[in-house]
């Protein structure tokens, strides 16, 4: 048995509760991990709000989709993208459906190992984040000497999308609230900050112009200013704004009509582990809670401005 975090309706924070549950015998090609930290994500607020439907046969509604921790036992053939799966590997899982527990059964497809050096917070914060960015800046074929704008740098998508972009040569101009400014300044990039006058801002920081945008907030704001400033849509790249969808920019991601990009995510874990593992990629860890205080990690992380990744420790 374990404890796992279920919504038992839709609706707020307080749908949330911790209850006891059997952790399924691993399977043919199945694991089953410790969980020792799993992220936080703005979509797990939404599945259970209501927003993206209100079946009650989806109730109770298991939550999370990224951890990483210690494989306590393996089913037949549990063999991962990096190899055979063994009882006691330290592992990232991602997907990890159900992630919000303190032990889970997933498909060894999604299980690799964690780098020693990268500590748990970081391994169960980094590869749905992380894999969005590497999908956001393919999509906007983003390279060597091309400005960039990321709209919500500061964010777990957006820091990641800021310094990868910087990493093959762009310049970026980052929007975020000032408190994020001399982080992200750290990183190389270019930080403004987002409201009134934002079309001008990036003008004066990008006076040669702007080859492509990186939209992960969805506001009319930001989408706006990128359709203003970059002229081919095909590089206006957002992961927020479906709401948009006929506008002839890219939606990327689980939405209606969106490139789901799954191929490219799931080999993200090629490239993000070995970065963050060497420190060229930093995740922020903004706070970690306590299993049992998942409703208050996600009113955090529903602020909107939780300054990095909201990570729960079984
Ligand atoms: N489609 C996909 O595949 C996909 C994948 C992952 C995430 N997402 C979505 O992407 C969004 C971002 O996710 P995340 O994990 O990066 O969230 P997050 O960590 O909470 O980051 C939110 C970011 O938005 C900024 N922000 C907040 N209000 C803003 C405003 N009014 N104008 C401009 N910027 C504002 C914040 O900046 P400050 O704090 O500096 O103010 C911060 O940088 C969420 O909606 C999530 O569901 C989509």
């Amino acid at each position: 048995m374990t404890i796992a975090i279920v919504a038992t309706a839709f609706g707020g924070p307080e749908v949330l509760s911790a209850t006891e549950i059997e952790v399924p015998v691993p399977g043919p090609g199945e694991v089953t991990v410790r969980v020792r930290a799993t992220s936080v994500n703005p979509i797990d607020q939404k599945r259970f709000s209501g927003l993206m439907g209100a079946d009650p046969a989806a109730l109770p509604m298991r939550l999370g989709n990224e951890a990483a921790g210690v494989v306590t036992a393996v089913g037949p053939d549990a063999q991962g993208p990096a190899g055979p799966v063994a009882v006691g590997d330290e592992v990232v899982v991602y997907p990890a459906p159900g992630s919000y527990a303190g032990e889970i059964t997933v498909a060894a497809t999604g299980v690799v190992p964690k780098p020693p050096q990268v500590s748990w917070e970081v391994a169960g914060s980094v590869m749905a984040v992380g894999a969005t960015a590497v999908h956001t800046l393919e999509a906007a074929r983003v390279g060597e000497g091309d400005t960039v704008v990321v709209h919500g740098a500061s964010g777990g998508v957006g820091s990641l999308v800021t310094q990868l972009a910087l990493a093959r040569g762009a310049t970026v101009i980052a929007t975020a609230s000032k408190r994020h400014h001399d982080t992200l300044r750290g990183y190389g990039a270019v930080p403004i900050v987002y409201g009134d006058g934002l079309a001008d801002r990036i003008r004066a920081a990008a006076p040669s112009g702007v080859d492509a945008a990186i939209d992960t907030v969805g506001t009319d704001e930001a989408v706006d200013t990128s359709l203003e400033l970059v002229a081919d849509r095909g590089r206006v790249v957002s992961i927020v704004a479906f709401g948009r969808a006929s506008e002839g920019f890219r939606l990327l991601g689980g939405g209606p009509g969106a490139d789901p990009g799954t191929e490219i995510r799931s080999n993200a874990w090629r490239t993000l582990l070995p970065a963050v593992s060497e420190g060229s990629l930093r995740v922020v860890v903004a706070a970690t809670f306590p299993l049992t205080g998942a409703a208050d990690a996600i009113t955090f992380v529903g602020t909107g401005h939780a300054g990095g990744k909201v990570v729960l420790v079984p």
